[in-house]
This record gives structure tokens, C-alpha cells and sequence, in this order.
């Protein structure tokens, strides 16, 4: 359930009319609704009731300020995976000690970064990992607090790029390799063993993976234990997924009644780290048309928004619906609504049932919350769009959309290099 819905033929984002947000902010721009954040962040935290558990929200799937706070303030953990992700979540003031660094590549200045706020625990995700990160807590005088990541060879059956559990993914390490690495890490002075943990993908429309997994991380757990260890927490990643189209995944209930089924009596932490089940479909993109054209074998709508707004559709095929703000009666045809970047794979969507368009319109590509602000880019030298949270019959713009004199800022022209350069 979310919070964009037509109120007399006009879309709304909650209280607020999408036409009031393009003409007093302009177009493309994000729009959160905070009332769908809240709901979506309580529900799934609530899918667990008799469970000693943490969510940890994950920070990439859309790590702005206002949204991190807002999780923040309703006792969300975090899960990040940089340096910079870390700098967001506490300049949102995110509590460390709620939080995970998770990620293949944690270089030591992001390792003493968290060091040195109080991370919650580290998933680490090499053997040599687990080199540095003794290293650098000995440096600092701590003890960092561990968990290995764990590759436990299910298949999520989801989107190959969003798979991470398999065998052959660069993530985690292999579960056959695992008892030793934690031996060893035992004995690295600057490691204090905590948990296990795993992530097998994104956009899960299934329960199954996740409970295969889980069973693998149990009798893991078992094992380690049974070598004198103790471990207190098992993290079980991210993944839940949402309905962009037909997909049918479970409610969050059901996921936590499930996973609380396995975990209940293994005196465990359980930690989960969710991103667009949270954030998925309390985002939209607004987008105004600027052209209709007629090709030869298709209809074309030209809108402001593009793939470096929005890239999901030209990288993954995903599907995102494309609502027009304003309903409108009569026949529909087949459009692709593209972007002005110069590049054929440049689409919001394809072949897309859609009523007649005119320039000046506006559009929203629903189920934007999740990795799509997260990853745009300045592809074509364009800015990057505005971000609004919406609450009630309010809004704030929590982002301003970037300017063209923002596009060259950190480059130079050295004058006379470039002229002994081409001399
Ligand atoms: N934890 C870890 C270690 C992760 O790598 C991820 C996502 C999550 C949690 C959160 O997963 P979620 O609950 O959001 O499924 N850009 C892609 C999605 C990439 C997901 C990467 N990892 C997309 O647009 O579909």
C-alpha cells in the first residue's frame, strides 16, 4: 500500500496535488511520501513480534538525508556498504550501534571511519578482509566486532545483476571455506567474533530462498558454536521484493512469520536489511512530456525525465508503471516514453498502453523510492533531479535539483599544461 492515488481524476502524493510539486519545483523530481515510508518501515519491522531482531535499513536502495532520518527516528538500524554511506547515515543521525558495514571492497580508511563511530558489526566478505580489519582495530586499540559473510549457493531466481547468493557471485565467502576463516579469525587479535551473515539477492518474489539460506546459516551457527564460539547475532540481508507489475511477493508478515518460524529457538539476534521493501513504492518520478512523435513503427513520447535519472529500465528491463497525473477517458495505444539522452536504450518504458499525450503533460513513473535517485548520474551533463518529501498536505524540497554551473564544479582548465600539451 502506498500513498499515490487520484483523487478526482488528479494524482496526489498523499494530500498534495503532483501538479502543484511540477509547477512549484519543476520537473523531473522525486516525490517520497513520508506517511508510506513510515507505514512500510513499521509493518515490516512489526512482521517479527516475538523476535529478538534489528532492522538495519539498507542505505543504498535511497540513502537521502530526510528519508534516513525519518527511518532513523522510528528505530531503524542501518546497512551500509562505503565510507560515504556511513558519512549519510550518522549526518542523519542514525545510531552506529544499531548499524552493519557490509561489501567486498571496505578500504581501511572506511574500516577506521567505522571503527571509530561504534559500528554495530562488520560482514566481512574476504580472508583478506579479515586481515586488514584485525590490523586497523589494533591500530585504534579496539576489537572489531564480526561477522562473516557467508555464500550460501541459493538461487533467488531473481534478475541475474540483483543475484548475490550463488556460487559464482563475487559476495561472500564460500560456505565450505567458512568453519576455518572463522578459526582463524578467532585468533586475530584485533576480531571479536559476533555473528553470521549472508544476502542472496534483491527483488525476491519468493519465501523459499531466504529459508534455504537461513537453514545453511543455521547449521553454520551450530557448527561454530559447537567449536566453542560464540554467536550472538545472524544477519539475513536484504531482499523482500515489491510489485512493479503482475509480481505476487510475500507481505512482509508472512516473510517474518516464516523466518521466525527457523529462527525462534536459536538464541539469536536476527538482523534484516531491507531496502525496497521500505522504500520501493513510497517514491515515484515526475516527469513532464516535452514532444509526442510519430515513427514509423512506433509512438514516441519525449519526456524531461532520462536514463540518468532513472536507469533501472535501460539496465535491468525493469518495469516501472507510467501513470499521467491527470486521468484521462479515451483509447490507448502503445508508446515508448523515452528520454532526451542520445542513446537507443534511453527509455522509462516500452510499447506502454497509453492515452494521447501532449507536450506540456506530466507523468509519473510510479515505484521510484528504490535505487533510482541512488543511481542517477550526470550522463549528457544533465542535473541530477530535485528530491521532495512529501507529509499530509505538506512538502519539502529535501534535495534541490542540481544546476548546470553544479555540472562543472571540481573541473579546471590548465591552460598553459593543455598548450605545451598540443604543442
Ligand atoms: N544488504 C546487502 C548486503 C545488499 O547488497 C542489498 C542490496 C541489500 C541489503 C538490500 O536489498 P533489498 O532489500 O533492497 O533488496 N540496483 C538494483 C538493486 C541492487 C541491490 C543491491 N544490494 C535494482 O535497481 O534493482
Amino acid at each position: 500500500m502506498h500513498h499515490f492515488q487520484y483523487r478526482d481524476g488528479l494524482l496526489h502524493a498523499e494530500d498534495v496535488p503532483l501538479t502543484r510539486l511540477a509547477e512549484e519545483v519543476g520537473t523531473p523530481l522525486y516525490v517520497y511520501s513520508a506517511a508510506t515510508l513510515k507505514r512500510h518501515y513499521l509493518a515490516f519491522d512489526g512482521a517479527f513480534p516475538d523476535l529478538d531482531h534489528l532492522v538495519c535499513y539498507s542505505v543504498k536502495a535511497n540513502s537521502n538525508l530526510a528519508v534516513l532520518n525519518l527511518l532513523a527516528s522510528l528505530g531503524a538500524g542501518m546497512d551500509i556498504v562505503s565510507g560515504g554511506e556511513l558519512h549519510r547515515a550518522l549526518s542523519a543521525g542514525a545510531d552506529p550501534s544499531r548499524s552493519v558495514f557490509s561489501g567486498v571492497g571496505k578500504q581501511r580508511w572506511e574500516i577506521s571511519m567505522a571503527l571509530e563511530a561504534g559500528i554495530l558489526m562488520f560482514n566481512v566478505e574476504s580472508s583478506q578482509e579479515l586481515d586488514l580489519l584485525s590490523d586497523t582495530a589494533l591500530n585504534l586499540q579496539q576489537q572489531a566486532p564480526v561477522a562473516i559473510r557467508v555464500n550460501p549457493d541459493v538461487d533467488p531466481k531473481t534478475h541475474p545483476y540483483i543475484s548475490t547468493g550463488l556460487r559464482k557471485n563475487k559476495f561472500g565467502l564460500p560456505m565450505a571455506a567458512a568453519r576455518d576463516e572463522y578459526l582463524r579469525a578467532a585468533d586475530l587479535p584485533g576480531l571479536r567474533i559476533r555473528g553470521v551473515s549472508c544476502h542472496i539477492g534483491s527483488q525476491l518474489t519468493q519465501v523459499s530462498p531466504f529459508v534455504d539460506a537461513l537453514r545453511r546459516l543455521l547449521d553454520l551457527v551450530d557448527g561454530l558454536r559447537g567449536e566453542g564460539l560464540t554467536i550472538d547475532y545472524l544477519d539475513l540481508g536484504g531482499g523482500l521484493g515489491i510489485v512493479y507489475n503482475q509480481e505476487e511477493p510475500p507481505h512482509p508478515v508472512e516473510y517474518g512469520r516464516v523466518i521466525s518460524q527457523e529462527v525462534k529457538d536459536a538464541g539469536l539476534t536476527l538482523i534484516l536489511e531491507p531496502g525496497r521493501v521500505i522504500a520501493g513504492n513510497a517514491g515515484i518520478l515526475l516527469t513532464r512530456v516535452i514532444y509526442t512523435k510519430r515513427g514509423e513503427v512506433k509512438d514516441f513520447v519525449v519526456v524531461d525525465g532520462a536514463m540518468n535519472d532513472l536507469i533501472r529500465p535501460s539496465l535491468y528491463s525493469a518495469y516501472h508503471e507510467i501513470r499521467p497525473v491527470i486521468e484521462t477517458a479515451g483509447a490507448s495505444s502503445p508508446k515508448d516514453v523515452v528520454g532526451p539522452i542520445c542513446e537507443t536504450g534511453d527509455f522509462l518504458a516500452q510499447d506502454r498502453p497509453l492515452t494521447e499525450l501532449r507536450p506540456g503533460d506530466l507523468l509519473a513513473v510510479m515505484s521510484a523510492g528504490a535505487y533510482c535517485f541512488v543511481m542517477a548520474s550526470n550522463y549528457n551533463s544533465r542535473g541530477r533531479p530535485a528530491e521532495v518529501l512529501v507529509c499530509g498536505d505538506d512538502y519539502h524540497v529535501v534535495r534541490t535539483r542540481e544546476r548546470t554551473i553544479d555540472l562543472i564544479r571540481g573541473e579546471s582548465v590548465p591552460a598553459e599544461f593543455i598548450a605545451r600539451a598540443i604543442s
